[in-house]
């Protein structure tokens, strides 16, 4: 098999969650450019139809499931929905998380740091947990989970520090994942974006202009990334041409972590 060969996912099918739009499309995209048969999960339907008509017209199977997975009992139902469509159920991407608001630590309610946890943090557990059993079962699979340059890195200019803390936890997890599920054919990674212009930074960005001056003078390549410049780490960890990997974090972040 030649090298470029190891990338293609024909064949395969890869659970996506937040596949609708930014970071989660456009992973999906590419891997469905590499032959993936792909489910989609996000809360609006509407968006979510529109991403699979997209992936549709490039040949694949596509099916999408339209729920919030911040609720860690309708990401278990899910995956139950996801698995019952009987497909070879190869990759998993847990893509859903974002900040979401922005309040100092000193002043955060408890309650709201939970839920902003079941959001970046246990709906990622919840579906590794239940896709992650299949996949073992079967000997095979790759788990990719969507952390952040927030995890190693505090953002300046903005709160919201439940953000840095769940995907610092999400990192950890990855890596105790790997190690536990490596013996038993199961591979866990994680990419870690730095700044991306989808809707959520479109919105930071109106609200506190100099936000991303800031981001942007910290970013060695002087740019946000597009998000197709994703797609193809999505295609590595998922595919065959990363056998050997497993517990790494691939930083996509335009040197951001570098300084
Ligand atoms: N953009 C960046 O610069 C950046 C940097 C580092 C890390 N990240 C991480 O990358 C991931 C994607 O970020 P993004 O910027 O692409 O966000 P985005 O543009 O807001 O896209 C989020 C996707 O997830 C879906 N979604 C959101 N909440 C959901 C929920 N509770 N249940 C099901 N689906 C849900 C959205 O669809 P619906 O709204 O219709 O549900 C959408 O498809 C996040 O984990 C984020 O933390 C992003």
């Amino acid at each position: 098999m030649g090298v470029l060969d190891k990338f293609r996912l024909d064949g395969r099918t890869a659970l996506v969650t937040g596949g609708s739009r930014g970071l989660g499309r456009a992973m999906a995209r590419a891997l469905a450019e590499a032959g993936a048969d792909l489910i989609l999960v996000g809360r609006d339907e509407a968006a979510l139809d529109g991403a699979a008509r997209e992936m549709a017209m490039l040949g694949r199977w596509v099916g999408v499931i339209v729920a919030d997975v911040s609720q860690p009992d309708v990401a278990a139902a899910v995956c139950d929905q996801a698995l019952a469509l009987n497909r070879p159920l190869d990759v998993l991407v847990n893509n859903v998380g974002g900040r979401r608001v922005d309040v100092a630590t000193e002043d955060f309610p408890v309650e709201e740091w939970k839920r902003l946890f079941d959001l970046n943090l246990t709906s990622a557990l919840v579906c590794a947990q239940r896709i992650g059993r299949f996949m073992l079962q079967r000997g095979r699979g790759s788990v990719i989970n969507v952390t952040s340059v927030a995890g190693p890195v505090a953002i300046k200019g903005i709160g919201g520090r439940h953000y840095e803390a769940a995907k610092a936890a999400l990192g950890g997890l990855t890596r105790a994942l790997a190690a536990d599920w490596a013996p038993r054919g199961v591979r866990v990674n994680a990419i870690a974006p730095g700044g991306f212009l989808t809707e959520p930074n479109q919105k930071w960005y109106a609200e506190k202009p100099e936000l991303r001056a800031t981001f942007e003078a910290h970013v060695p390549m002087g740019r946000l990334g597009e998000p197709a410049e994703l797609g193809p780490a999505a295609v590595f960890l998922a595919s065959d041409a990363s056998s050997y990997v497993t517990g790494a974090t691939l930083v996509v972040d335009g040197g951001y972590t570098a300084w």
